[in-house]
């Protein structure tokens, strides 16, 4: 969460507009209020801070209130310590107004470092736990240190998982730090440098990145013009880390909202292919992979949020094609399962972003009992595919909008992939989950389109949307109900159908909806059952479903898909919660309190 650009080059202007650009990309992180500082032509510290989103903020604004120059830095925030106010709105100058400091992440220790500070005498001026890094180097290089020297010496003091961007306008210095949350450099084909919590921040003007580990500070130092070659050092040692500059392959086309009103539902539209794109993986490779399955002795599945809801998915698909017990669990409360895990163990990480801290933390929690990783992932070059023994591609492209939809999708296709090829049995996989991007392909048309926003149209004032499902379908219902809460605000709740009479089935009164979610399989009957006593007790039932039938108020038509019912059943409801959305005038794209990549705890 929160989003990171900075930018250095040797020319006398246009930074401020650079990172401007870079900022808006990454704010999918965090979009409650942004900020930006650049080295004015005195040698001075400028800057700008806003509350909101970005929005049209223009290139000409900026340089109008900062000037040119040829450095700058910026950040869009996600508040964790302290309100949403320009006051708290990052960058954060020291009491010299020399130092300027952007950060992502937690200092878990701020309370007692910022009580050192007021000790001695610092004037804060926010909140944040951010703002003691600047009075930090402040106070060291006081004391006689270099920039470099102080900022490590602050950063290795430091408790919890965090990344930050230090800029010294006096020795004309950066230093980019990176303890635990992602910060990554990207070099321009002039020689300018960025630096950027993810490779969005500059992949439009480069795509040649130096990683920074963790525990690592990349230094760029620019007294002479152009900056030169960045010089990475280790934290806790001091000494040269040597570094590789790596060329990763990104399409710019899935930057724009080429012509649709808001991401999500590009993206949504998007899955008309990236089903088949996340399938398109070398046959010889995913055999290795499903053999590695197969001999292992205990298989977990792991995720957040969505991909948690896939991956218990997941736990019923090789289950029931693989006949394979993986167990699922979401990555916040993976390490109650460490005494389960041996050398022999594989762990199956699936995100979008790679950027997860609760899956990045279970990671750390499998890696220390040798436990092998095998990652599903969409963002090339994140740090779970970096710290994982083999990663799988999901090829879903770039997903901008909060609510994930085509890299759920993708996942699944992946996971479903992987569970015929564990049965032995991967060309009819193949086979299935190809006909299933055809099926989907045709489903998203026009005039289903409609249909759903007719239908949104209708539940737009609903106080509560209950959706069930059972099998696989179980955590799709709780996947629809994950989106429907993230873009529409209203109160929605996935069940088991079997579960609905132990309580839930109280809270259906006359008209409330309640969306079915049936596949045509062994669980047919009883869902369609469930629906049933959902309709005799006043409840408005929308099924989802491959077959029409009396037990639904309204019904949603999906191809019978087989073992791909999990992918099939979820896109309605995914266009459903855009257009309640649209309908309920809200932005799906940046859903309140929320960001894409969730990076604290
Ligand atoms: O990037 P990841 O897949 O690791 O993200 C996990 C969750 O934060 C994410 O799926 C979240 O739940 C989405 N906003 C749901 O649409």
């Amino acid at each position: 969460m929160c989003g990171i650009v900075g930018y250095v080059s040797g020319k006398e202007d246009g930074a401020p507009a650079i990172v401007l650009e870079g900022l808006k990309r990454l704010e999918y992180r965090g979009y409650d209020s942004w900020g930006m500082a650049s080295l004015d032509s005195k040698g001075g510290i400028s800057t700008l801070k806003r509350v909101g989103r970005i929005g049209g903020a223009g290139s000409a604004m900026v340089a109008r209130k900062l000037g040119g120059g040829g450095v700058a830095l910026g950040h869009t925030r996600w508040a964790t310590h302290g309100g949403i106010s320009e006051r708290n709105a990052h960058p954060h100058l020291d009491c010299t107004g020399r130092i300027a400091i952007v950060h992502n992440g937690i200092i878990e220790n701020y309370q007692e470092l910022k009580a050192g500070l007021v000790a001695r005498k610092h004037r804060l001026s926010s909140d944040t736990d951010t703002e003691i890094l600047a009075h930090y180097i402040e106070e060291g290089m006081r004391r006689g240190m270099g920039f470099a020297e102080a900022t490590r010496s602050i950063a290795k003091r430091l408790k919890g998982r965090s990344a930050f961007v230090a800029l010294d306008s006096s020795g004309r210095q950066m230093a980019a730090v990176r303890l635990g949350a992602p910060l990554i450099v990207g070099v321009g084909d002039g020689g300018e440098l960025f630096i950027s919590s993810d490779v969005n921040g500059f992949l439009e003007r480069t795509n040649r990145v130096m990683y920074i580990d963790d525990d690592e500070m990349a230094l760029i130092s620019f007294r002479r013009g152009a900056p030169g070659a960045p010089k990475f050092v280790s934290v806790p040692r001091g000494g040269e880390v040597r570094k590789r500059v790596i060329k990763i392959g990104w399409k710019r086309e899935s930057w724009s909202k080429s012509g649709y009103k808001h991401f999500l539902i590009k993206e949504i539209m998007e899955q008309k292919y990236t089903i088949a794109q996340a399938i398109n993986q070398d046959d010889a490779r995913i055999m290795r992979v499903a053999n590695g399955i197969r001999n292992a002795f205990g298989v977990f599945i792991v995720g957040a949020g969505t991909a948690g809801r896939v991956c218990a998915a997941g736990q019923y698909l090789f289950s029931d094609i693989a006949k394979k017990h993986v167990n699922a669990t979401v990555a916040s409360e993976f390490s109650s399962y460490r005494h389960y895990l041996t050398r022999r163990t594989l762990m199956i990480a699936v995100s979008q972003s790679g950027e997860t801290v609760d899956l990045l933390d279970a990671i750390g929690v499998a890696r220390s009992k040798g436990t092998r990783i095998l990652s599903l992932v969409n963002v090339f070059g994140s740090t779970l595919m970096r710290v994982s023994d083999e990663s799988l591609m999901l090829n879903a492209g770039t997903e901008k909008s909060v609510a994930s939809t085509k890299a759920t999708t993708a996942q699944l296709s992946l996971l479903t992939l992987l569970a015929y090829a564990t049965a032995g049995r991967l060309k009819e996989g193949k086979r299935l989950l190809l006909n299933t991007a055809e099926q989907v392909n045709d489903m998203l048309n026009p005039r289903y389109e409609e249909r759903l926003r007719k239908l949104a149209r209708q539940l737009r004032r609903s106080r509560d949307i209950f959706i069930i499902g059972r099998g696989v379908n179980f955590p799709m219902a709780e996947e629809a109900a994950i989106k429907l809460q993230e873009t529409s605000y209203i109160h929605a709740h996935g069940f088991a159908g079997g579960e609905l009479k132990h309580g839930p089935l109280a809270l259906i009164r006359k008209g409330t909806p309640c969306i079915v979610l049936v596949a045509n399989d062994d669980t047919k009957h009883e869902t369609i059952s469930n629906a049933m006593e959902v309709r005799a007790r006043g409840g408005y039932v929308i099924g989802i479903a491959p077959e029409r039938n009396d037990a639904f108020d309204y019904w949603i038509r999906v191809p019978d898909a087989g073992e791909a019912s999990p992918i099939v059943n979820i896109i309605p409801v995914q266009v459903l919660a855009y257009h309640l959305a649209v309908a309920r005038g809200i932005n799906p794209d940046y859903p309140r309190n929320l960001a894409k990549s969730v990076t604290v705890k």
